[in-house]
């Protein structure tokens, strides 16, 4: 199994990491255009190889797509990430033509690959990448769901008092501080409703705090954040590459399920070897239709300043 992670940068570093720690893969390539950056990361990577007990060979390379070539996997995390105060959506414009390249590159040298594209504003990157590469939509996958809802997991946690093992949640809808959809209404400690431990104030706070996760940690670090990131990749990636039939909120190319067309946005999905193995469409409530609604609304507008 050989993955490549494109961008050695902090998030990308930090999927190389958790993938090989995971020691499911044989090979990670991690390229970044920077000289010599992802060579230094992968032999960094590599020195912690026999602390922290994994047998994944990473290798560094500079610009050179020809050493990704047959890779099952590859990744995108390159282009800008947002500085305190900034929109996902103000990325567009530098990363457009960052992933529309990346993408191509990586599909020229690994035509049956699975793609999953972590840049931002993610949505319309993973709508941009299935355009410019023309692949199947079972094998373009945006990741934004999994980490969104590992924060919501995070904030119900805090709020219940409980351990994360006990609470399970999950967020649809575009990758946004807008757009996100945490489910409250399905959310469990331990199969029992949130709701019969949190009051409706409470929960809307955990709502609201999970929907700026992103940003909150973008204020704190002075640039977006990348341990959750990299390891909410690392799952999408080992659910593929192990065959795990896992469910997983993700961006994916949508034609006409949840009454969408033309639009790669959060809804959750089975992740196998032939990478989106189905489309789960679950009964949502008709203020949850109208919230993804709304959220695809947002979506297509930043979709539309894309140059296709
Ligand atoms: C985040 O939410 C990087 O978009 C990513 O942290």
């Amino acid at each position: 199994m050989k993955v490549t992670v494109v961008g050695a940068g902090a998030v990308g570093a930090s999927c190389a990491e958790y993938i090989a720690i995971k020691d499911f893969a044989s090979e990670v390539v991690l390229l970044d255009i920077k000289e010599g950056f992802a060579e230094g990361k992968a032999m960094d990577l590599m020195q912690t190889a026999s602390l922290n007990g994994f047998d994944t060979k990473i290798t560094g390379i500079t610009n050179d797509y020809s050493v990704t070539a047959n890779s099952d996997i590859c990744v995108i995390t390159s282009g800008i990430p947002r500085k305190p105060g900034m929109t996902r959506e103000e990325l567009i414009g530098i990363n457009a033509g960052i992933v529309r390249a990346v993408s191509s590159s990586l599909v020229k040298h690994s035509p049956n690959t699975i793609l999953i594209v972590v840049s931002n504003p993610m949505d319309t990157m993973t709508y941009l990448a299935a355009k410019a590469t023309g692949l199947p939509k079972h094998r373009i996958i945006g990741m934004g769901g999994a980490l969104d809802s590992a924060r919501f997991k995070y904030r119900l946690a805090e709020a219940l008092g409980a351990p994360i093992s006990d609470v399970d949640g999950m967020v649809l809808g575009g990758h946004s501080d807008t757009g996100m959809i945490p489910l409250t209404r399905l959310a469990t400690r331990n199969s029992v409703p949130v709701s019969e431990f949190l009051t409706t104030e409470r929960l809307e706070q955990v709502k609201e705090d999970t929907k700026v996760g992103g940003a909150t940690l973008t204020k704190l670090l002075g640039t977006s954040a990348w341990y959750a990131p990299g390891a909410a990749v690392s799952g999408l990636v080992q659910a593929i590459a192990c065959d795990q039939k896992k469910l997983f909120p993700c961006s994916v190319f949508l034609e006409g399920e949840y009454g969408m067309n033309d639009i790669c946005i959060g809804v959750p999905v089975i992740l196998g070897r032939n990478g989106i193995e189905k489309i789960v469409e679950m009964n949502l409530t008709d203020a949850e239709k109208e919230n993804m609604l709304n959220s695809a609304e947002a979506v297509r507008k930043t979709n539309g300043l894309l140059e296709l």
